[in-house]
């Protein structure tokens, strides 16, 4: 029997993957870029909409590159942020771990303090507004350098007591999580989480590497390590969070088909899977659209398990993630 729409958006849930970049609608960005007196290359909505076809990762990554251009105000970073926590919590959404591209913006001239206080901001907005919570993910972008990624790393030292961890992303293969072991490693003797995007078209090579050399407390997508039976094992085992982005890894073809998605896979092979959104703006859709996308392949008992992956995989505090454990058995009964 198909599972009810008011049981997707009701049950609560975390988001773990969502890059704040990657919230940037069409609309947004004509709006953004005319209060900024900015050109872009696109006459409509509904042009830029249509440049939305990927066939793999860098042809998405050029885009939205291109698209964060018009973010150059601490109200403009205020102002997303908000906006994304608004359709986060008409998803029932009630905390979300949320990344951010430092190096996007200060490589086109912005200081770190206008993205930060931004972001900040209004993550402190949607608490007071909807009640939901957050924490801010640094991600260094992997296209970049070691030197690139400390001096990321040293401009962010103000900030650091209101950043949760830092990140891994951009272009995947090609630069493995090998270059970055020493940033990160940097990072965990100042305290933070460590989580990185590994096995999403790169080899389960770059998962292992992820585990062993950045010590990653989260995988971000990890489809690949579905290649390595040891892999999976030692995942399992150690009940590593996988935060999975099925409309992402439709969009950029990483899987072809919804009914191919690994997602009920992972489940039945005791992987710490979660449902996330990564990039919907441009992927077509928020966190409940991306449970809607793989539901027709689950039980209502997996949506449950996601969801309660996603407060077990959070670095909220114990006490935080039993409340909202409690709150996902009263909804679901
Ligand atoms: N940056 C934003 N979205 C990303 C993704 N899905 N993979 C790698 N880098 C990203
Ligand atoms: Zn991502």
């Amino acid at each position: 029997m198909a599972i009810p729409d008011a049981f997707i958006t009701g049950l609560p849930k975390a988001e773990l993957h969502l890059h704040i970049e990657g919230s940037l609608e069409p609309e947004q960005m004509f709006d953004f870029a005319r209060r900024n007196r900015i050109q872009i290359p696109f006459a409509s909505v509904e042009e830029l909409r249509a440049a939305y076809k990927f066939s793999q990762l860098q042809d998405f990554l050029d885009i939205y590159y291109r698209g964060a251009d018009v973010l150059r105000t601490e109200a403009d970073f205020h102002d997303l942020a908000l906006a994304y926590f608004e359709r986060a919590h008409a998803d029932g959404v009630v905390h979300a771990e949320i990344f951010f591209d430092p190096q996007t913006h200060t490589d086109r001239g912005l200081p770190f303090q206008v993205v930060a206080d931004g972001l900040l901001a209004g993550m402190t907005s949607a608490e007071a507004r909807y009640g939901v919570t957050s924490s801010l993910i640094l991600c260094f972008l992997r296209h970049l350098d070691e030197a690139a990624a400390f001096t990321t790393l040293q401009a962010a030292e103000p900030w650091l007591d209101r950043i949760a961890g830092v990140g891994l992303d951009s272009s995947e293969v090609g630069h493995p999580p090998s270059k970055f072991a020493r940033v990160f490693a940097a990072a965990g003797s100042e305290g933070l989480k460590r989580v990185a995007h590994a096995g999403e078209e790169g080899p389960p090579e770059y998962v292992v590497e992820a585990l062993d050399l950045l010590k990653i407390d989260r995988l971000d997508h990890g489809n690949r390590a579905l290649e390595s039976p040891e892999l999976v094992t030692r995942l399992a085992r150690n009940g590593m969070a996988l935060t999975v982005c099925p409309l992402s890894n439709l969009k950029l073809c990483v899987v072809g088909d919804a009914a191919d998605h690994p997602i009920p896979i992972m489940l039945k092979q005791g992987l710490r899977a979660t449902i996330n959104s990564d990039d919907p703006a441009y992927f077509g859709g928020y966190v409940a659209d991306n449970y809607r996308a793989v539901a027709p392949y689950l039980e209502r008992e997996d949506l449950i398990t996601l969801a309660r992956n996603s407060f077990l995989g959070s670095f909220l505090p114990d006490a935080a993630v039993t409340r909202h454990l409690s709150a996902i058995d009263a909804f679901a009964g």
